[in-house]
């Protein structure tokens, strides 16, 4: 697409601040547990690290909810952690646990991480699925690549697996703070890289979760999740003029305030802890939101989903809006629920 012509795709326009008569929507985890297609394409693949690097079948799954539902965007089927795992951390899942990853607590930790220009070696079946999905996708669907944010990814790499408080990240943070920031850094740059890549190959629309940035407060949450994601963007759309990006500082409250503005980022995704009205009233105000049900209904259904999908839709309605899910959608969730969703938002399309 020439830099100066206007968009057409519905997500893309949002992102472009556009207002639109009714939002486009995408959901977080959209290909999932929830979905029997999945999970036959994952038993096919054995498991779910076997599935992310197996570009044919990436492929298969990024498609099935754009088939069953017909979703504005597809996103790239991987995960945050190939990052850490192409610097040279072991990864690896634990069923019904979730992932597993060697620690990175000391120097000599560090000094065994492998230097950026080596991450596209474990990286590049990914690019390949990017290029399968761009020459795959219905002409009006955007492809979302993505990345973890280098704090949230720094957690893992820290702790070696999910933490409910990102006690071990905070303890390094605070006990051996160069280090820390050099990791930080050094997860910045791989960040930059693979997501230029998948730029590359035909992703247009870039997505940074930080997942954990509501555990950072004051000064912490300026340098630690605020100034990486502004580097991040800069670097991107120096490199990509125009590409869009959407910044999910998860939990961050009233720090969702001027977060766009100071990084950088087209569009600000909301979980479900803030409400739409305040939402439309402090961040809106300064472009494109997405968001925010709570991904609960998908499990729970009935009247209350079409309630609150409504209000949503209806509280953003007066600016750039994208329909998403606070978090991503649950293994239990029932997939009627998610076309009950869908259906909701549209009824007056
Ligand atoms: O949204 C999508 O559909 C795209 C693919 C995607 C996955 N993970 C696939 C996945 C995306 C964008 C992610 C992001 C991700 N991964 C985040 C940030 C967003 C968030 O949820 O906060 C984080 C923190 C991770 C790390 C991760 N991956 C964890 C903690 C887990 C285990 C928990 C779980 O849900 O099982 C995963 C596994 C994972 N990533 C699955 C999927 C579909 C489930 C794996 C399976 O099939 O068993």
């Amino acid at each position: 697409m020439a830099q100066n012509t206007p968009p057409t795709k519905t997500i893309l326009r949002a992102l472009a601040g556009e207002t639109l008569p009714t939002p486009p929507i995408w959901m977080m985890r959209q290909a999932g547990r929830y979905l029997p297609e999945y999970k036959a394409t994952r038993a096919e693949a054995g498991d779910f690290l076997s599935l992310c690097y197996n570009p044919d079948l990436a492929t298969e799954v990024t498609l099935q909810p754009i088939r069953r539902y017909g979703f504005d965007a597809a996103i790239l089927f991987a995960d945050i952690l190939l990052v850490p795992q192409a610097l040279g951390a072991d990864l690896w899942f634990v069923t019904g646990e979730g992932p597993r990853l060697s620690t990175v607590t000391t120097q000599s930790d560090f000094d065994k991480l492998k230097p950026v220009g080596d991450i596209h070696e474990t990286l590049n079946p990914i690019y390949q699925t990017v290029r399968n999905l761009a020459g795959a996708l219905p002409s009006e669907t955007t492809l979302i690549g993505f990345a973890g944010a280098p704090w949230t990814v720094a957690t893992y790499m820290i702790a070696g697996q999910g933490t409910k408080d990102q006690g071990p990240a905070h303890q390094l943070r605070i006990n051996d703070n160069p280090l820390f920031e050099k990791l930080l850094d050094l997860i910045t740059k791989a960040t930059i890289e693979y997501m230029s890549a998948q730029i590359e190959a035909g992703a247009e629309v870039m997505k940074i979760f930080d997942s954990w940035a509501g555990s950072l407060s004051g000064e912490a949450f300026q340098k630690y999740a605020l100034e990486p994601t502004r580097e991040i963007t800069q670097e991107l759309k120096k490199r990509h003029p125009g590409i869009p990006i959407i910044g999910f500082p998860r939990e961050a409250g009233d720090k969702y305030i001027g977060f766009a503005k100071a990084t950088g980022v087209d569009c600000v995704a909301l979980d479900n802890s803030v409400s739409a009205d305040w939402a439309a009233a402090n961040v809106q105000v300064d472009g494109c939101v997405q968001g925010n049900l709570a991904s609960s209904h998908m499990v729970t259904g009935g009247q209350p989903l079409v309630d609150e999908t409504r209000a949503i839709v209806k509280a953003l309605s007066k600016g750039p809006h994208i329909f998403n899910l606070g978090h991503g959608i649950t293994p239990d969730a029932n997939p009627d629920n998610v076309q009950l969703m869908i259906d909701s938002v549209r009824e007056h399309a």
